[in-house]
């Protein structure tokens, strides 16, 4: 099988972008299919920090193709941004992904003042500019091609929308970025279909975490798009069975940034060390992200919806500085014991997680190159994990570095 889909399976910031980036060299493509830049995927490469929020993580290294796929809400503002140090030569973007305008992030940070219910979002514009898409009143890419109909096309928009906007302000601003990112927009249903017929090796780099997933995360404090592999088919437009393999990325323990419930957080100065050490500040918003255990019931439920075949466990070395390490392993919910996620976020909120302790390893483990290298109470945390889980673990990380990942061997 030639293509690999990489997916978050808790709130998001498991690592996704740097499992990208360590295995990038050996795809052809790396296709982002969902969310727009409401993500912050670091790298830490060729002695430099990069964090990507609208390009897939595959930019960074030059041989790949680059792929903003369908299912992507794109801020051009962004992407210019972000393009800078990089060749736009080495990306594609889908002709028809639905453009995200700045009234877009506008009404995303206004709702989040007025409405009762905050969600805590990035205020990217992303519910906003899915909400536009979804009302099919929506602009796409591919629009770009044609400035005097986008003209026509986005007064339309911002007249329905009611908002205060200078489209032509904005267009003598735009001019020349869209001229030069014109030529790649295209078809890329057909390149990625025409690619994998060729037998090049695709890596479909999810943004967010299937606990954020609009369906099947802590409804409604999501995103607006599916973070999970099912979703490829439609959000790049291809056949099902071009998606198989998928391998789960899963923080040692959980973090979460806005609002909803999260059942095995903790507080004080245990998150606050944590919190230093694995350096857990929003990628995006720079907010301090919220700190927990591993919760193996929301773990379990990621991987039913997703079907990862295998994992890569990120921030081990993290843990290195706790004397014990709790996993979740069930709640307790109106007097009895679930291992179901309930639906409702005020129940969620409510349940109790039932843990069991593990020692802690108190060593540092960066420099350890192969699983055998790891300290026994590491190994036997992974070893753990892998019993509840039933998928085995095939990547390590114990650093933030491209070349800070343990690939376990048949025998460990
Ligand atoms: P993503 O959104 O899933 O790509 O994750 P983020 O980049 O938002 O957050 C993950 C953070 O952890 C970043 O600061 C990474 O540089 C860092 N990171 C990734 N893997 C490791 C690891 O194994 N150990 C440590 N210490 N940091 C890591
Ligand atoms: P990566 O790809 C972590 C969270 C926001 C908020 C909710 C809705 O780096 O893992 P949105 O702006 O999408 O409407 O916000 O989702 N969120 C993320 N949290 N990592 C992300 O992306 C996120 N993208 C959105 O904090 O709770
Ligand atoms: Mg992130």
């Amino acid at each position: 099988m030639n293509t690999l889909s990489i997916v978050g399976l808790q709130f998001g910031d498991e690592g996704k972008g740097k499992i990208t980036d360590s295995l990038s060299h050996q795809f052809d493509y790396v296709v982002r299919y969902q969310g727009g830049h409401n993500a912050g995927h670091t790298v830490y490469a060729n002695g430099q920090k990069y964090v990507l929020h609208v390009l897939p993580t595959g930019i960074v290294h030059p041989h790949t193709m680059n792929i903003l796929g369908t299912g992507m809400v794109i801020s051009l503002d962004a992407l210019q941004k972000e393009i800078q140090p990089f060749n736009l030569s080495q990306i594609r973007i889908s002709d028809r992904a639905h453009l995200l305008f700045p009234f877009h992030q506008q009404i995303d940070a206004q709702s989040e003042q007025t409405t009762s219910q905050k969600i805590g979002t990035t205020q990217k514009g992303i519910g906003p500019a899915y909400q536009t898409k979804t009302s099919r009143i929506g602009i796409r890419a591919g629009s770009l091609k044609d400035l005097s109909r986008f003209k026509v096309e986005l007064t339309q928009l911002k007249n329905t929308l009611g908002v205060q906007f200078d489209v032509d302000a904005y267009l003598e601003q735009m001019k020349a970025f869209i001229a030069s990112i014109v030529p790649y927009i295209t078809d890329t249903s057909y390149e990625v279909y025409q690619a994998y017929q060729q037998g090049k090796r695709i890596l479909f780099e999810g943004a967010q975490g299937v606990m954020l997933d609009l369906d099947h995360g802590t409804y409604p404090y999501v995103t607006s798009s599916h973070p999970t592999p099912s979703s490829i088919p439609v959000d790049v437009g291809l056949p099902p069975a071009f998606v198989r393999d998928a391998l789960g990325i899963v923080k040692a323990y959980t973090t979460r940034v806005g609002e909803g419930p999260f059942p095995t957080e903790i507080f004080g100065e245990d998150a606050d060390k944590i919190r230093k050490t694995g350096n857990e500040y929003g990628s995006t918003t720079g907010r301090p992200r919220r700190i927990g255990h591993l919760d193996v019931v929301m773990l379990q439920h990621a991987i039913r919806m997703t079907g990862v075949n295998q994992l890569a466990i990120t921030l081990l070395d993290v843990l290195s500085i706790v004397d014990t390490i709790k996993i979740c392993v069930a709640y307790e919910w109106n007097g009895q014991r679930t291992t179901l996620v309930p639906s409702h976020a005020q129940d969620l909120a409510n349940v109790k997680p039932i843990y069991e302790t593990l020692p802690g390893w108190k060593t540092p483990i960066q420099d350890c190159k192969s699983f055998s290298d790891l300290p026994k109470e590491a190994q036997d945390y992974l070893h753990r994990i892998q019993q509840h889980l039933g998928v085995p673990i095939r990547f390590i990380s114990n650093g933030p570095k491209r070349e800070q990942l343990i690939e376990r061997g048949h025998h460990d």
